[in-house]
């Protein structure tokens, strides 16, 4: 039996650089003042339908959607947002005193890809999203958190794209300019392109068939279709980015693959040579009108989302280590009936004040037993035999000197407690 295509098992070697990455992000978020929320992760399908948008691939094509027993559609979720809104409502925190909303996720997510490096059908979606401001100066927070997500991490070969995709005034303007536009090449469009012209044009420009069509390049510029309003929004988004003298790029032509947007949208891609052919590490933007879509208060937003998978992979082309230290404190070898009984209870002692123990649990011989000690990279080991029992000792070894000690059973917790926090030496 193999895991289903597009899925992968994070095995031990791998899953402390997950903890550790996940550990960092918990911070990051700690010091930004986002909490974190759990939802399910299944929906009913029509939050998806109606909060990702129908026109959008994802909805179109990616849902793991299934009727449940009682006869319900229900989708394992694609993204995060629509279901952190839909809690925002059913839970009321709009109502909660501490405004904006500032929540964070972290779990998996499920699209139905073809997969390939970096695209995987389950994946792991670290975001955030904030609720409650329409102020310029959080979507630059929501910026800054998102990129030093990667910097603290010490990845440098990034890019942040930024682009405004207006309000809807200019994105009316802006969807008429586009249909104008393609309608004379329509029919040397893609089918799916056909309908989206119809549908939502912007998502044309998103088309991974027509990318190449000579119309693409021509296409014209949401930012000529931004009214005042948004035009001075988006000012102000770039003053306070130059502020925290985080760099950016504007690309006109970044649309993102959702249909909730609305003025500021981003990208944060990678330039790190190997990072593969998708080159898109995360995505964000904001979604005023998201709130009420899922029956809210009228309640802007905006967020952003990664993959801890994409991130391994940036750090992996960047050959960045993670300080992972794979060391045990304490092995407890034992020789003898006796003593095997002591060592069963020592190491649950140990264990209990806090100490990272292991022992034998194969009947090793005693050169066995060191053997493992040192393959789990063990800083001390305790020997208890039979002549060390009659005192009611054990011997204590440094495993980086090489010194050894015998030390009375009663106080080996805490000497070797003094000694792991860089007590006196033996
Ligand atoms: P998205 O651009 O669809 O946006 O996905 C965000 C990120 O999720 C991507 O940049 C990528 O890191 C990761 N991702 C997406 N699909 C896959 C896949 N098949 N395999 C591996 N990683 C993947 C959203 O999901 C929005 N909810 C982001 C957002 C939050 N916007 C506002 N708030």
């Amino acid at each position: 039996m193999r895991a289903p295509r597009g899925t992968q098992d994070i095995l031990p070697g791998t899953s402390e650089k997950w903890q550790f990455v996940e550990k960092k992000l918990i911070d990051l978020c700690r010091r930004y003042n986002y909490k974190e929320i759990r939802t399910p992760i299944f929906e009913h399908t029509e939050l998806f339908q109606r909060g990702v948008g129908d026109s959008t691939d994802i909805v179109q094509k990616e849902m793991y959607t299934f009727e449940d027993r009682g006869g319900r559609s229900v989708t394992l979720r694609p993204e995060g947002t629509a279901s952190t809104v839909r809690s925002f409502v059913q839970n009321k925190l709009f109502g909660l005193p501490n405004q904006p909303t500032k929540l964070f996720y972290i779990g998996p997510m499920f699209r139905y890809e073809r997969p390939q490096q970096g695209r995987l059908r389950q994946f792991v979606q670290f975001g955030i999203e904030a609720m409650g401001s329409e102020d310029p100066a959080i979507d630059a927070e929501v910026m800054a958190l998102a990129m030093n997500s990667y910097k603290e991490l010490g990845l440098n070969s990034l890019t942040l794209v930024i682009n405004s995709l207006g309000d809807k005034e200019s994105r009316q303007n802006h969807k008429e300019a586009l249909i104008s536009h393609f309608t004379p090449y329509r029919e040397e469009l893609c089918s799916d392109c056909q309908v989206r012209l119809e549908q939502n044009p912007l998502r044309v420009l998103d088309c991974k068939k027509d990318k190449d069509h000579p119309a693409m390049k021509t296409a014209p510029s949401i930012l000529e279709y931004l009214n005042e309003e948004s035009l001075e929004y988006f000012e102000k988004v770039k003053a306070f980015l130059d502020l925290m003298e985080i760099d950016y790029v504007v690309d006109p032509n970044l649309v993102r693959g959702l249909d909730y947007y609305n003025h500021t949208a981003f990208e944060i891609m990678s330039n790190a040579e190997g990072f593969g052919a998708i080159t898109t590490l995360s995505g964000g933007g904001r979604y005023n009108g998201l709130v009420e879509e899922i029956g809210g208060p009228q309640t802007s937003g905006i967020g952003f989302a990664m993959s801890i998978e994409r991130l391994l992979m940036a750090l992996e082309a960047e050959n960045i280590k993670l300080p992972i230290e794979e060391t045990l404190d304490c092995y407890v070898v034992a020789m003898g009936e006796k003593a095997e009984q002591e060592a069963v209870r020592l190491t649950y002692q140990l264990r209990q004040s806090g100490i990272q123990v292991e022992k034998d649990y194969l009947q090793r011989r005693m050169k066995g037993q060191f053997k493992s000690a040192d393959r789990l990279k063990a800083k001390y080991v305790i020997v208890i035999g039979d002549n060390e029992l009659e005192n009611n000792a054990a011997t204590m070894k440094d495993m980086n000197s090489g010194e050894q000690k015998e030390i009375k059973l009663n106080e080996i917790t805490d000497y070797l407690r003094d000694k792991l926090a860089g007590g006196k030496v033996i």
